[in-house]
């Protein structure tokens, strides 16, 4: 069992960054409701208390009784936590004169304390609170300011607990990840955790979990299947079977090449080429929703039928990682989302499920991936819907559509990957729009389609923000999308922002 640090969710917005962090340095992490801190686990070695987007002087405020944790184990309160803190024990929290958000400078830090070992006074500091701490209990000592907050950092005298008022797990706090690595040298952390550690630990589990099982999972070609996907297959082997359904919108030669890449990683993989099932089932469908339904049941059916031609299968794998987990989990209640393509699937063929990327976040699953010698550019892949051009050909899909589509997709991707802007962009695609326009080739007037180009920067697909391509690469790629793609002859580029546009256009 790894050694870890419970990270206690009372719903702010940066609690996942706090997770990423602690795991960044080595260390296993769980984040959990701030009401289900785990009592008698025996590898907590210390607990951090999140911020939230409440006042603690609010009745509805999230509270615990901080005591229970104090003096048990080491405790880093950050923002709410460290305002908790102080509120608990006695202190006073109030709305600030002037509230603040951005950047602060740190304008006295106390060099002895071991939380703050080298930051230095000066360092900035990114703040993002309404109110602050104006009176501390007697045995807290303020161990750091800044111009506007006196208790911008505090230690409990005699204790392993901390507040600081900033927020350490934002890019923009200079030495907030020193700052956490100190809190982790006080919690007596080794640092255990790491790709290779994950990788031996998940295997063995999986073993003693599976026994001599079989297991069937759905490869979508995307990062989070496939690492799951080799990662049951060390160890279960040839009792994991794979399923890759081609439904006919996918990128050019992407089914061939993705199927000899996991031939290749030594997969199970049974391919199944669908295409005339969901062309047919798509013909004259215009709306959105409703191509998205088809393409997600068509896809179920394929799946269920090749199921049911393997015996004793008793598992189905799914590649759910971790901020699916913490979203389901969320405090302030927010809706899941149905991100996965086979949802419904365990309940219809009655499966166990098995999701060993459960605990891991996206940065973690590519590195586990490349320890587990999987190739980059299976692991850098950018996302793909499971709807693939199905909603990137706006309008009823055709073959020859799909066709156009697929041509100047590869056209874009190839020259993103040439030109070195591939791994810039979190997505890039190209769109087929349901219009033709007047154009002029040689002598003859032209009446054909248009391709939009798509490309985001993001870091979730929560929001995204269009990326500023350089326009000599837009110039090579609507050249060579009009003169080598028959049927285009125009080709713009989305500088739309998420939101309010989303990154699909279906
Ligand atoms: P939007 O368009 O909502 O997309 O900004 C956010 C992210 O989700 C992907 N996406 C989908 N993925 N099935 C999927 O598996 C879908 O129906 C679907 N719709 C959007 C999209 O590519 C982007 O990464």
């Amino acid at each position: 069992m790894h050694e870890k640090i419970i990270i206690l969710d009372f719903g702010s917005q940066t609690t996942q960054l706090i997770g990423r962090r602690i795991r960044e340095l080595n260390t296993y992490c769980e984040i959990l409701p701030y009401h289900s801190f785990p009592a008698d686990d025996p590898t907590v070695r210390g607990v951090i208390l999140s911020g939230s987007p409440y006042s603690v002087n609010n009745p509805d405020a999230f509270r615990i009784d901080t005591a229970a944790l104090r003096g048990r184990y080491p405790v880093l309160g950050i923002c709410y936590g460290a305002q908790l803190l102080a509120a608990t024990a006695g202190g006073r929290v109030e709305s600030a004169a002037t509230r603040e958000y951005g950047r602060a400078l740190l304008t006295e830090v106390d060099a002895n304390d071991p939380l703050l070992d080298g930051i230095r006074a000066g360092s900035q500091v990114w703040m993002s609170h309404g109110d602050t701490i104006t009176r501390l209990p007697d045995t807290f000592r303020v161990i750091a300011r800044t111009d506007n907050v006196e208790a911008a950092a505090f230690r409990v005298d005699g204790e392993q607990t901390w507040g600081v008022q900033f927020h350490p797990e934002v890019f923009h706090t200079e030495g907030g990840t020193r700052l956490l690595d100190n809190f982790l040298t006080q919690c007596g952390c080794t640092r255990d955790w790491t790709p290779a550690s994950f990788i031996e630990s998940t295997v063995a589990e999986l073993k003693a979990q599976l026994g001599d099982d079989r297991v069937i999972l759905a490869l979508s070609g995307g990062v989070d299947s496939s690492v799951t996907a080799v990662l049951l297959h060390r160890a279960i082997g040839s009792r994991l079977t794979c399923i890759f359904v081609d439904h006919g919108l996918l990128r050019k030669n992407e089914f061939e090449n993705v199927l000899r890449d996991y031939e290749h990683l030594g997969l199970n993989v049974i391919g199944v080429d669908a295409k005339a099932k969901f062309y047919r089932e798509l013909a004259g469908v215009t709306d959105p929703e409703q191509k998205r339904k088809i393409i997600g049941r068509g896809f179920i059916d394929v799946f269920d039928e090749e199921a049911h031609k393997l015996h004793d299968i008793r598992w189905l794998g799914q590649g759910t990682i971790y901020p699916d987990v913490i979203e389901s989990l969320s405090v302030t209640g927010t809706v899941i989302k149905s991100h996965h393509n086979v949802g419904g699937l365990p309940e219809k063929m009655q499966l166990k499920l098995v999701e060993p990327l459960r605990l891991l976040f996206k940065d973690e699953v590519r590195r586990v991936g490349a320890e587990l010698g999987m190739m980059p550019h299976l692991l850098k892949r950018h996302p793909f819907p499971g709807p693939g051009l199905g909603i990137r050909i706006l309008g009823e899909v055709t073959p020859e559509k799909v066709r156009i589509l697929q041509d100047a997709d590869d056209i874009y991707i190839s020259l993103l990957r040439e030109w070195g802007l591939y791994d810039e962009v979190w997505q890039a695609g190209t769109i087929l729009l349901p219009i033709r326009s007047v154009g002029v080739m040689g002598d003859e007037r032209t009446y054909e389609n248009t391709i939009a180009l798509r490309a985001v920067t993001s870091t979730d697909a929560m929001t995204a923000d269009w990326a500023q391509l350089p326009y000599d690469f837009l110039a090579k790629v609507s050249n060579e999308i009009i003169n080598k793609v028959k049927g285009v002859n125009r080709v713009v580029y989305d500088i739309s922002s998420k939101p309010p546009a989303t990154i699909e256009w279906e």
